[in-house]
Formats: structure tokens, sequence, C-alpha cells
């Protein structure tokens, strides 16, 4: 399957008023995406890894969570094969997308990775915020909270977003990031890469979110199953009532 075709790309036009979101994340056969203590980096294959670059060049903007910019610290830019002999599919940045953390109290540090100038990075905070550290590093964006006191407003988000020329956003979690965006019915897709490993104790892929009971659990039409590497990548598109 093509990366355009993973990315959905000719849904894109489907949604309205909004960006079309693809939700990617890397778990173990027991759907953890992090260890108890946090750490989460190298769950899975660096082919699946090269094969996420591709998808993050495929979209206009990388999102995470403001608890993944803590833990990890994560860079977000798109890198070509060119740049890193580890990618083993070639990787072209036209343009690299935007880089955004969704961080309500403006908690980035000063010298977080994604304030270099290797590609553009937005930051929504609240708007009481204080973001001066930041300010000369990024563009920051303010944003209401969210009514139900989780963070912020995400149609505001994907508002400011889609005013930027974003039409397709991929979203790299963390898991309580994802799981409001799965709440409030924003995930259009899903693409996940197993690893065939098992952690037992941490984080799944999705933390909080409105699903108590089976009643309300969301299905998915599977689109896609395919190897990567030694991981297994699923595609998925949540059922819509
Ligand atoms: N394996 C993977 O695929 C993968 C991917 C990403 C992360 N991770 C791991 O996940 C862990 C971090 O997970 P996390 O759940 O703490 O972080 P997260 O989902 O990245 O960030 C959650 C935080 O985002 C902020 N936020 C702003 N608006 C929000 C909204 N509307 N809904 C929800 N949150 C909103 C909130 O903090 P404020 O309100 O204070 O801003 C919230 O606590 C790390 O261990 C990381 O390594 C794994």
């Amino acid at each position: 399957m093509r990366i355009s075709q993973l990315v959905g790309v000719d849904e894109w036009g489907t949604v309205e008023g909004r960006p079309y979101v693809v939700y990617k994340y890397a778990a173990t056969l027991d759907g953890r995406i992090a260890a108890a203590d946090s750490t989460s980096q190298w769950i899975t294959s660096p082919e699946s890894r090269a094969e996420v670059h591709a998808l993050r060049a495929a979209c206009q903007a990388t999102v995470v969570g403001s608890g993944t910019q803590q833990a990890d610290d994560p860079h977000l830019a798109v890198r070509s094969g060119w740049d890193d002999p580890r990618l083993q599919i070639p990787v072209q940045v036209e343009r690299q997308p935007w880089r955004v953390v969704v961080d309500t109290n403006a908690r980035t540090p000063k010298g977080a990775r994604v304030l270099d100038d290797v590609a553009p990075t937005l930051i929504a905070v609240a708007e009481d915020a204080d973001a001066r550290h930041f300010e000369d590093a990024a563009t920051v964006v303010r944003l209401p909270r969210a009514a139900d006191g989780r963070g912020l407003e995400l149609p505001a988000l994907l508002e400011e977003l889609r005013a930027r020329g974003v039409r397709g956003m991929f979203l790299e979690g963390g898991p309580t990031l994802a799981a409001s965006f799965v709440s409030a019915g924003l995930v259009d897709r899903i693409i996940a890469y197993i690893a065939p490993a098992l952690l037992g104790n941490g984080k799944s892929a999705l933390q909080g979110g409105t699903v108590e009971t089976m009643a309300d659990i969301l299905r998915c039409d599977l689109l896609d199953v395919a190897r990567s590497g030694p991981d297994v990548r699923l595609l998925a598109r949540p059922q819509r009532p």
C-alpha cells in the first residue's frame, strides 16, 4: 500500500471544516505504548520507524501532547533517507510539516528539540499561559481551555491548523491526547504498529476518554494488515454512527 493510501489522502476531502486526522501509535502485543517508567522509545523496528517518517512527510502537521513532549523530548521533524542512512525507504521532504505541541500551560522548556529551526513549530497554549520562553522559537497559538477541564479545545486547534493549510494531520499521541481526539469523534483513521513483544505494565494506546462500558465500544473497520519488518501494521477506520 502506498504512503498516500495509508494516510487516506483520497478521503481528506470528506471531512468538512477541519483537517483529516490520522492517529498513529506503536505498541506491544499487549497494547502498551510505554513502559511503566514512561520510557517508550524503540518499541517497534527500524523498518516501522522509517515508514513513520514517510507518513509524517505525507501530512502537513505532526501533533503530540505536552505529556509526550515532557517524557520524550521528540524532535518531530521528518528525516529523509539522505539525512539518515538508517531509513530504509527513501523519504522525500519537499516541505517539513508543522511540528505541533498541545501544551495548555506552556510547559515545553526553552531547550526542547522541537524548538530548533529544522522545521516550523506551533505550540498551542491556553489564553492565560506564560509562553514567553519559547515565543521567539515557535508560533504560539492561544486556545480556549476544554469545557471538561482536559487541556485545550480540540476543534479550536483543528481550526487553527486548517487556517495554516493543514489538510492531513498526523497525531502521534500520546495516549491522553489521543483519547480526547477519539472521544470527540475526531479520529478518521488509525495506523497501529504492533511489535511482537510484551511489556505487562505501562500505558495503553488510549488513556482516559469517555468509553467506560461495552455499550460505548468504538468499533473500527479493518482496512489493511501488513508486515513491517518484524512488526505488524494495522490500518483501521472508526465506524461512524
Ligand atoms: N508508543 C507510542 O506510539 C507513543 C507515542 C507518543 C507518546 N508515547 C508515550 O506516552 C507517554 C506520554 O503520554 P501522556 O498521556 O502523558 O501524554 P500526551 O497524551 O502526549 O499528553 C497529554 C497532555 O496533553 C495536554 N493536553 C492539552 N489539551 C488536551 C486535550 N484536549 N486532551 C488531552 N490532553 C490535552 C494535557 O496536559 P496540559 O493540559 O498540561 O498541557 C495532557 O496531560 C510517554 O511515556 C510517551 O513516551 C508513546
